[in-house]
């Protein structure tokens, strides 16, 4: 495993925070993050009570905190608010009226910065325009669209009117559109006619146009104007952004939700080939994004703030919209590449707009740090304060360097884990309060309980890796999954009673620090994003040549996990270059260009057990060169795999 700790002088070692970051911090010493961590969870309803009251804006008073029957947790009971209006509207009539809300930039250069006054009338505008197509509470909307400015504003817009918003990142391909289309039956989708990466255009409404061929429930689709190169627009489905916001009126009421009303469904990756619907609500989500990018980041009205991440994942979710907006935070949002058009495009960008607290995955850094220090030294980054990381465990190496190069050793880094399912931050480092161990997640956040579990559902003695567990529930906890309730008890309640497992590997060490080891399950860390090997091996196996394929993970110096799918043909078909051309073409069809696999290796048979199952084990050394003899591109040595394979049964 990428992360596994080799030696306890490494566990050791500390990095406390300066005191000159800790006299400003919203937390100030490890005894103050110990008393109120204490005081969450022994009586994390009081503790909740106070921050959903003092965090947020309320519309009607919670009659309950926590209504809690099984593995089903509804927060703030009977409270009513509206989401949109506590990420924008309350910080009208305040100081915060004319600071900026968005500063995007594109990938071409141009800019655009919008004031929260600004972002309002863009809100109400599209809100309008929304509701002229029909779109009421409830609703589900997919946004399919490029980092720029709008598409928070179609977020919001969703979030305020009470639909419901499902993001599919940019990168999926037209048949993942069609799946999350149809799985939550979306009314409207929004798109853009494409966006800019790398110099080039992604076709983001042609890909909408060939996924709709397929989607019964969607009426009408909107379209933004990014990048003016021609698209289909069908008559009476299509229309565009700019025009239903030209009419539109630019006053619009929000109406005050309950509590537990869906926010949005987020697509994520799990074990078996279809992707899961986590699903969102309100109040709890909005509370516990609200409040850790309070303390997180120590969030500061001076801060300008930018996370890297594409409002495609959770991250773009609670830390580029929710979470900031709802503080009154500067957001930075960049449509592009990193190294576009030189490899010292985010230091740029630092520096011009003065970013204060920046958050980004390792697999990213570990690019940056290949590039070379000479990208980053060409610019003054010196208005950096805090940085973040966030997706995978990030290597002391990469942590380091990250300090050293990018922070000036003056910033403390805040590795923070969490997953789409958590909604926010769950484990870190609390900057200014506690000391960082790189490579460690470090502490639980407020009324977060987490526990290293045995196979038997005992808790392992700190220092003994386990499975990760989290016994008792959060406010941003999903609530189910999108239609399918069953899927939700099984993958997560299941595992263990009443408690939930989130698919990690972990141990905690004498002081307390949780440090991840990765997915336990068949789920790959690809660049920070999840990916099912069985989604892999299924869009491989809709391929008419392909008979069986069995997909691993090979730890990769940046990516974290590159992609090896092992594969046995149907008779009469070549395993040669052209073929592997053809099958990774294919899985970016199927799924999109980000999960097309590093490496295809053909076999005649896969090895398994007696029983018939995949030896993914053996499979994953063969991947890792543990077992390879002679010619590396075919999976050839099947003697050495029998003789393993007759070893272990
Ligand atoms: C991994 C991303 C170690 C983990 C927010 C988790 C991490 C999965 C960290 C969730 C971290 C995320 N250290 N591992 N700081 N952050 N992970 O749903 O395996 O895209 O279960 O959410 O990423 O990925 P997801």
């Amino acid at each position: 495993m990428a992360n596994k700790i080799t030696s306890i002088a490494q566990e050791d070692e500390k990095f406390p925070p300066s005191q000159e970051f800790r006299k400003q911090a919203a937390i100030q010493s490890l005894a103050e993050y110990k008393r109120l961590y204490s005081e969450s969870v022994k009586n994390p309803e009081k503790f909740w009570n106070t921050q959903a009251k003092d965090l947020l804006l309320w519309r009607k008073p919670w009659k309950q905190i926590l209504k809690w029957k099984e593995s089903h947790a509804k927060w703030f009971v009977g409270g009513k608010l509206n989401v949109c209006e506590n990420c924008v509207d309350r910080h009208l009539g305040t100081p915060r009226e004319n600071k900026a809300a968005l500063i995007y930039e594109g990938e071409p250069g141009d800019q655009k910065t919008l004031t929260y006054r600004q972002l309002h009338t863009e809100i109400c505008k599209f809100s309008n325009a929304l509701e002229s197509l029909g779109i009421r509470k409830g609703d589900r909307v997919a946004i399919y669209m490029p980092m720029v400015a709008e598409a928070v504003v179609a977020m919001l817009s969703c979030a305020r009117i009470g639909a419901v918003h499902t993001v599919i990142f940019g990168g999926f391909s037209s048949e993942s559109i069609k799946d999350r289309v149809n799985d939550c039956a979306a009314k409207l989708v929004i798109t853009a006619d494409g966006g800019w990466r790398r110099g080039k255009i992604i076709d983001l409404k042609v890909n909408v146009n060939q996924a709709l061929k397929g989607c019964p429930s969607v009426e009408s689709v909107i379209t933004l104007k990014r990048t003016a190169n021609r698209v289909h627009m069908k008559k009476g489905r299509d229309f565009w952004w700019h025009d239903l916001v030209e009419s539109a009126s630019h006053v619009h009421k929000a109406k005050a939700f309950d509590s537990e009303t869906p926010l949005f469904v987020l697509y994520t990756s799990g074990s078996t080939g279809k992707p899961k619907g986590v699903l969102h609500t309100s109040g709890g989500y909005l509370l516990g994004t609200t409040i850790t990018s309070k303390y997180v980041f120590d969030l500061r009205e001076s801060d300008t703030y930018w996370c890297t991440a594409d409002i495609g994942w959770i991250t773009g979710h609670s830390y580029v919209v929710y979470g900031i907006l709802s503080n009154g935070g500067t957001n930075v949002i960049y449509e592009g590449a990193p190294n576009q058009p030189g490899p010292d495009r985010f230091w740029s960008i630092v520096d011009r707009h003065k970013v204060t607290i920046f958050y980004t995955a390792p697999t990213a850094i570990r690019a940056f740090m290949k590039w070379g220090d000479d990208h980053i030294k060409k610019h003054d980054l010196s208005s950096l304060r805090l940085l973040g990381s966030v997706g995978e465990p990030i290597n002391p190496e990469a942590w380091k360097w990250y300090h050293k190069v990018i922070g000036g050793g003056r910033c403390p880094i805040v590795d923070t884990w969490w997953q789409t399912e958590t909604g926010g931050i769950m484990i870190t480092t609390l900057p200014g309060a506690v000391y960082s161990k790189p490579g460690s997640a470090g502490l639980p956040f407020f009324g977060v309980v987490p526990k290293v579990f045995n196979d038997a559902g005992k808790e392992v003695r700190k220092g003994t890796s386990g499975k990760l567990v989290l016994t008792e529930p959060w406010p941003s906890m999903l609530r189910t999954l999108y239609g399918d309730n069953k899927r939700y008890k099984e993958t997560y309640w299941s595992e263990y009673e009443g408690v939930y497992f989130c698919g990690d590997g972990c141990r905690q060490d004498k002081d307390g620090y949780f440090w991840i080891v990765g997915r336990i399950d068949d789920v790959l860390n690809v660049s920070g994003h999840r990916l099912g090997t069985a989604e892999i091996e299924s869009a491989l196996v809709s391929h008419h040549s392909v008979a069986e394929s069995a997909t691993v993970g090979r730890p990769h110096e940046i990516k974290g996990s590159a992609i090896v799918c092992f594969v046995t043909l149907k008779d009469g078909f070549k395993g040669d270059d052209k073929l592997k051309a053809l099958l990774r073409a294919h899985v970016g069809a199927e799924i999109g260009p980000f999960a097309k696999p590093d490496e295809i290796r053909f076999a005649k048979a896969l090895p398994k057990t007696r029983s018939g199952k995949i030896m993914r084990r053996l499979l994953k050394d063969i991947a890792a060169g543990k077992e390879i003899h002679g010619d590396t591109t075919t999976l050839e040595d099947v003697g050495v795999v029998k003789q393993l394979q007759a070893n272990k049964d």
